[in-house]
């Protein structure tokens, strides 16, 4: 049976992997500043994510939500911890697609509307309502274009309260940090604006975080940058350092009612063991600071380089040149040895590295880029 041939391939197969390094066949030692797209967050094959793993395993790895899972606390209690965020309430899924899908349905049933306000160069995911606000017609079926969705530019509150004042939109999704488009970052202003309009107008503000959040930013999530309650938040990629999980964070005042939301797989046993295991590293090993520091090394390097535009927060990070990266970046991998992201923006070559990376790896990256450029 063949592929179904969906991915332009590198030609690199990992087999093995430790910390920031991957390994292919030939034992061809990799740097991974990609973190398989920001997934990878406490390291590749942790010791201790993998021993707690086998733990679970061992014991029971799998059952449907009908009963009861007291894992699913102690993950809503440390996510709580961490977060700051107590007096939330966790949905657990599979996946960042998931978690939006079930973050505008969420949106939809709360409010009783159904158009959705997303913003220009946003991605959100693949599934039905996902892919119709992610800002790509490329990747949207016919399907798919029966959602009513308005794609607004970030930072025009005008335009968003025009659109709001019409009284039918259900929710505004925002990328905190966008990631797939390229790193912009909406203003301060911007952000704590939206929150009050969604207020005034019933509609629901929901942060995608699937990308930016669990520390990745330097705070636990990074619209706490600006003082924001959204009604929902979505997070996935780092949440499981490679396990699949995904979740929403639901504002109090939207209460939940049997049925209303369901998944066969999401919040079982192996997933919240994973999820468990990465908080406990990102504390014991201070990953959150640890990436406002990286980012930081990172910023003081890469403004060496004359004529480019460092862009993100956290080890969310991109550099945007004057030329199409994408010969730079099989370079990188080639001759160099060294995995980065690309974006929508073809300009902008990303590092969305795991959160234990150190100076020496940036070094290695920027003495990479210099024998390159
Ligand atoms: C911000 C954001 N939201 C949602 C998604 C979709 O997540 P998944 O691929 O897990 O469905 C992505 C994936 O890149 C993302 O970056």
């Amino acid at each position: 049976m063949k592929l179904f041939d969906v991915y332009p391939l590198y030609e690199v197969c990992p087999v093995s992997a430790n910390d920031v390094y991957v390994y292919d066949e030939a034992g061809t030692e990799y740097l991974d500043l990609y973190g398989g797209h920001a997934v990878v967050s406490i390291g590749h094959s942790h010791p201790y994510y993998v021993n707690r793993l086998k733990d679970q395993l061992n014991k029971i790895a799998f059952y449907s939500n009908a009963v009861e899972n007291p894992l699913q606390q102690e993950l809503a209690d440390e996510i709580g911890n961490q977060s700051g965020l107590h007096n939330y309430q966790l949905f657990l899924c599979s996946s960042g697609a998931e978690a939006n899908e079930n973050a505008l349905k969420l949106a939809s049933f709360h409010t009783g509307k159904k158009r959705i306000i997303a913003f220009k160069n946003a991605f959100h995911g693949r599934t039905s309502a996902a892919v119709a606000v992610t800002d790509n017609q490329n990747i949207n079926a016919p399907l798919n274009q029966q959602q009513e969705v308005t794609f607004i530019p970030f930072n025009d509150l005008e335009k968003l309260e025009n659109e709001l004042k019409k009284g039918d939109v259900c929710g505004v999704i925002f990328e905190p940090i966008q990631g797939v488009g390229g790193l912009d970052i909406p203003d301060d202003d911007f952000v704590t604006g939206m929150n009050t309009l969604c207020e005034k107008y019933k509609s629901c503000l929901i942060a995608d975080e699937v990308q930016s959040g669990f520390s990745r930013s330097g705070n636990f999530f990074a619209f706490q940058q600006n003082n924001i309650k959204p009604h929902v938040i979505t997070m996935a990629k780092g949440m499981g350092n490679g396990f699949p999980i995904g979740g929403i964070l639901v504002h109090p005042n939207l209460k939940p009612k049997y049925g209303m939301l369901g998944t066969t797989f999401g919040g079982n046993h192996l997933a919240c063991t994973a999820s468990l295991a990465v908080l406990e590293i990102i504390k014991k090993d201070k990953l959150q600071q640890h990436a406002k520091s990286m980012e930081t090394y990172f910023r003081t390097k890469a403004e060496k380089i004359k004529g480019i535009e460092i862009k993100g927060r956290g080890l969310m990070l991109g550099l945007a040149f004057n030329f199409e990266v994408a010969p730079l970046r099989k370079k990188l991998i080639y001759e160099k040895n060294i995995f980065t992201g690309g974006s929508s923006n073809k300009n902008i070559l990303r590092i969305l590295p795991p959160l234990t990376v150190q100076e020496k790896h940036f070094d290695r990256f920027f003495d990479a880029l210099e024998n390159l450029l």
